[in-house]
């Protein structure tokens, strides 16, 4: 089958090969000896790919491998008791393995496509939406009417963020650098629009009447100390990631002069180990998809062999929603 490897560590543009290797056997290290077999249609790149070119993820799987967590498709076949049968259109994340024709992922992680999405949406939707949904209610508590502010609005997790957040019924403050990322959190739902360059935490408290109740953030770095600043009485700062490039430090004294709370919420890890709260997201997920709520935002579209544009477009800042890879 075609694919394409991580050869070495030299980044977006040298770091991948386009490759004919044997397909996989359906089995998958987290579920060894069974596995959910998809011929892959469409493949999600994101933000970790870009920093497994540079050895800099926190998983470093022995060179060559072949990247990509999650895809769209058609299983081929599914183990006994999976729930899935040849020929369903899954969302499936696969951890490692995606940017190939065939990809196996462990059966607690492919999820029936309903028929609303598509196959470059389903290679958006496992990743960026289950850890929306863990983050904001499971880890962030949120509760309907409450408002979240969320950093990175027109990437991946940040659209995602905005739409489950809707369907939760909590009112959205989106944070973005230019205007076209400004429209694309607009669309994807976001009631307020700041901006990074701007006196945002101020505006965030004005236009919630005082501070925020959740931040989501998956950016990091310098403006930390004015999410914290942003929230009201109870708040909560929601750990996602760390594209700004810097881990932030936060001087703890202000959470207990405001009677607020940081919170890590790392999904993949979480997750991987219980299968209940897997099973209650997915659903949770689908019935937000049925309700109209989520329409994972894809923005740019290449051909597998040119994944290495895919990875500089979002290690250049310029990615907005979910960037797929068309696998025929
Ligand atoms: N915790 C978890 O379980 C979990 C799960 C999935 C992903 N993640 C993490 O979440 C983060 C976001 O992933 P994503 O797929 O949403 O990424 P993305 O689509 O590339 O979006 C990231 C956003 O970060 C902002 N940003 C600020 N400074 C940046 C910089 N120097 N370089 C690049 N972007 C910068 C950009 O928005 P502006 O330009 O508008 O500022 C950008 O839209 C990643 O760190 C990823 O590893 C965590």
């Amino acid at each position: 089958m075609k694919a394409v490897q991580i050869v070495e560590l030299s980044g977006p543009r040298g770091a991948l090969r386009v490759v004919d290797v044997p397909e996989p056997a359906p089995t998958h290290p987290a579920t060894p000896g069974r596995g959910v077999l998809v011929d892959v249609r469409a493949a999600g790149v994101s933000f970790p790919e870009v920093l497994q070119t540079r050895g800099e993820y926190q998983v470093k799987p022995e060179l060559p491998f072949i990247p990509g967590s999650e895809v769209g498709g058609v299983v081929r076949s599914a183990p006994e008791g999976a729930g899935l049968a040849p020929g369903d259109r899954v969302a499936a994340f696969c951890g490692l393995g995606g940017w190939a024709q065939v990809a196996v992922a462990p059966e607690f992680f492919a999820f029936k496509l309903p028929d609303e999405l598509d196959f470059a949406q389903a290679a958006g939707l496992v990743m960026n939406y289950h850890t929306a949904y863990f983050s904001l209610k499971l880890r962030g508590r949120l509760a309907e009417g409450e408002t979240v502010l969320v950093h990175g609005a027109a990437g991946g997790i940040g659209t995602a963020t905005l739409q489950v957040a809707r369907g939760l019924g909590a009112r959205t403050i989106a944070v973005v650098s230019t205007d076209e990322k400004e429209r694309v959190a607009r669309e994807a739902g976001a009631d307020d629009v700041v901006r990074s360059d701007a006196p945002w935490k101020d505006e965030a408290r004005e236009l919630s009447g005082g501070g925020v109740d959740v931040v989501v953030d998956p950016v990091g770095g310098d403006r930390f100390t004015d999410s914290l600043r942003s929230l009201r009485e109870g708040g909560r700062v929601v750990v996602v990631g760390f594209t700004g490039g810097s881990i932030p430090e936060v001087r703890v004294n202000r959470l207990l002069l405001n009677n607020t709370e940081v919170i890590g919420a790392g999904w993949g890890g979480y997750v991987m180990s219980k299968p209940d709260v897997n099973r209650e997201i997915g659903e949770a997920i689908t019935r937000l998809i049925e309700e109209g709520f989520i329409r994972p935002v894809v923005g740019a579209r290449f051909p597998l062999e040119q994944a290495a544009d895919a990875l500089e477009l979002i290690d250049g800042r310029g990615a907005t929603g979910k960037i797929v890879l068309d696998v025929d």
